[in-house]
């Protein structure tokens, strides 16, 4: 057995699989997001810790596996957060998160420190506002008591490594987002390090990702049932693992994924960068290879927002009825047409990367009439985030990757309205894989890997992942779709100016 832990945003997955992939016992926990300013965005270690501890617990004591038989376990978590800990390991200071927009002037310090073009040689991609590097050196300006006092900086998987094994480390798709890594050479950066002084030994080892990289602490042992047998393997970052989940492991295989940010993340066996910096370019969790992925800011994070604030009812509804939500609002999304009667949104709550690399723009309903109800908006949320998709997916294009194979995973990623409108926006089959675990069962299969029951990464999902539904494009949506897509991309254009 293999126990895969996905440290999400909305909340962290635990899920214990047997050899063949399949679910014995999974559990989630949900923890808030904090907000204290517009643009901002953090989360506390601490939550991810006793939500891993708590969903460790009872898969193990619900499964009944006897401890001895699990053999390995993977970490896989939301990119970039960085969380700093003192002398005696304890967290400084909330972790601010992948979404946070606060370091706009951090961004333009590192582009002064080093051109960039020396920052996309070393660390394939242009200074981003979302990684960590820019909000190690927001700590240090800002609160430079805090940075004092820090003595270990960690990804927040890499935070769960520490509580379950006692070790500094990460791995290389992780640290990829860190924006300290030398991402061709995987390894990190002196340069790097030196230009932002940055003291290398803030930061833990860097393995690939199915490299084991510790044992279970015996006190973790006996608080969650596991063995201290039980080893645990660096893992990746959620997009990286996914990748592994849906078995987009060799080149020419895609898959978009929308939980709270939105993904078209392709496979590519050489370092492939856009010299424009619009989609972000990192190594992979197979050994030797890389990625290049597009990112929505506020994807499934839009349509939550909209079912918080404004579908009370449902959720109700959906609480008496013991069903999801989302496939009540699924169901009323499919009754309006293509084109929501031509009202838009542009998702940028939390700024936007892919295409616009923007930390300021917010998001926008466009064209709102007295005829439109809450369905035209749903709908129009969920278009919205699909022509952001369809961005990422155009550059790819652009870029010469070829894609023939694209999946689609994710909370967005089951929603069948949802895959209709990336299969009609992208023009091309949109398929889904039978595991629906994506990232807890990508690094689950990275621990099996590690713990030598499967023989490669590749080898693994051969034999584990197949395919199961397959969507495909409708010709008069596509053309109906491409017309608002150019409405959509005017508006940023027009409104980029106003956000300030
Ligand atoms: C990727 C990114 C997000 C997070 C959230 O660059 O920031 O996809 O990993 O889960």
């Amino acid at each position: 057995y293999l126990i895969g832990i996905d440290v999400g945003t909305s909340a962290t997955k635990t899920v214990l699989f047997d050899e063949k992939g399949q679910v014995v016992v999974s559990a989630s926990r949900e923890y808030p997001l904090y907000q204290p300013e517009n643009g901002w965005a953090e989360q506390k270690p601490e939550d991810w810790r006793d939500a891993v501890l708590e969903t460790i617990s009872q898969v193990v004591k619900e499964s009944k596996v006897s401890k001895e038989d699990i053999k390995g376990i993977g970490l896989s978590g939301q990119m970039h957060g960085l969380v700093m800990l003192d002398e005696k390991n304890e967290v400084i200071r909330p972790s601010i998160i992948w979404c946070d927009q606060r370091t706009g002037a951090e961004v333009e310090d590192m582009l002064s420190i080093m051109p960039r073009e020396r920052w996309i040689e070393i660390t394939a991609n242009p200074p981003l506002t979302g990684w960590t590097a820019a909000k190690i050196l927001w700590v240090k300006k800002n609160e430079p008591e805090n940075y004092s006092r820090c003595r270990h900086i960690l990804l927040p998987k890499d935070y769960i490594r520490f509580v379950l094994t006692g070790n500094y480390a990460t791995e290389v798709s992780d640290a990829s987002g860190m924006q300290l890594l030398d991402v061709p050479g995987r390894c990190w950066s002196e340069e790097v390090l030196e230009k932002l002084d940055i003291d290398p030994a803030l930061l833990g080892k860097v393995y690939e990702s199915c490299e084991v990289t510790g044992t279970v602490l015996p006190e973790i042992a006996g608080k969650t049932g596991l063995s201290v047998e039980t080893k645990v393997v660096g893992g990746a970052g959620d997009n990286a693992a996914a990748a592994v989940g849906t078995g987009v492991v060799k080149d020419g295989t895609a898959f978009t994924t929308i939980g709270t940010s939105g993904v078209v993340f392709a496979h590519s066996s050489q370092v492939t960068i856009d010299p424009k910096g619009r989609v972000h370019t990192c190594c992979c969790a197979v050994p030797g290879a890389w990625h290049v992925m597009g990112v929505t800011q506020g994807a499934g994070l839009s349509l939550k927002w909209f079912k918080d604030q404004f579908c009370g009812d449902y959720v109700k509804e959906a609480e008496k009825e013991k069903i999801d939500v989302y496939d009540i609002i699924n169901k009323e999304v499919a009754q309006v047409e293509a084109g929501s009667g031509r009202l838009l949104y542009l998702p940028y709550m939390m700024g936007e990367r892919t295409p616009h690399l923007d930390p300021d723009c917010r998001g926008v309903f466009f064209g709102l009439s007295a005829i439109h109800t809450r369905a035209n908006m749903l709908r129009a949320v969920m278009e919205g985030v699909s022509y952001s998709l369809s961005d990422c997916n155009d550059i790819l294009k652009e870029m010469g990757i070829d894609v023939e194979q694209m999946m689609a995973c994710g909370g967005g990623g089951k929603s069948p309205v949802w895959r209709q409108m990336l299969a009609d926006m992208y023009e091309c089959s949109v398929k889904t894989v039978a595991q629906t675990e994506g990232p807890a069962l990508g690094v689950a299969i990275l621990a099996g890997v590690g713990c030598g029951l499967y023989e490669s990464v590749e080898a693994a999902c051969e034999v584990l992942i197949c395919e199961d539904k397959s969507t495909e494009p409708d010709a008069e949506k596509s053309e109906k779709y491409k017309n608002y897509h150019q409405l959509y991309k005017k508006l940023y254009e027009d409104l980029k100016g106003s956000y300030k």
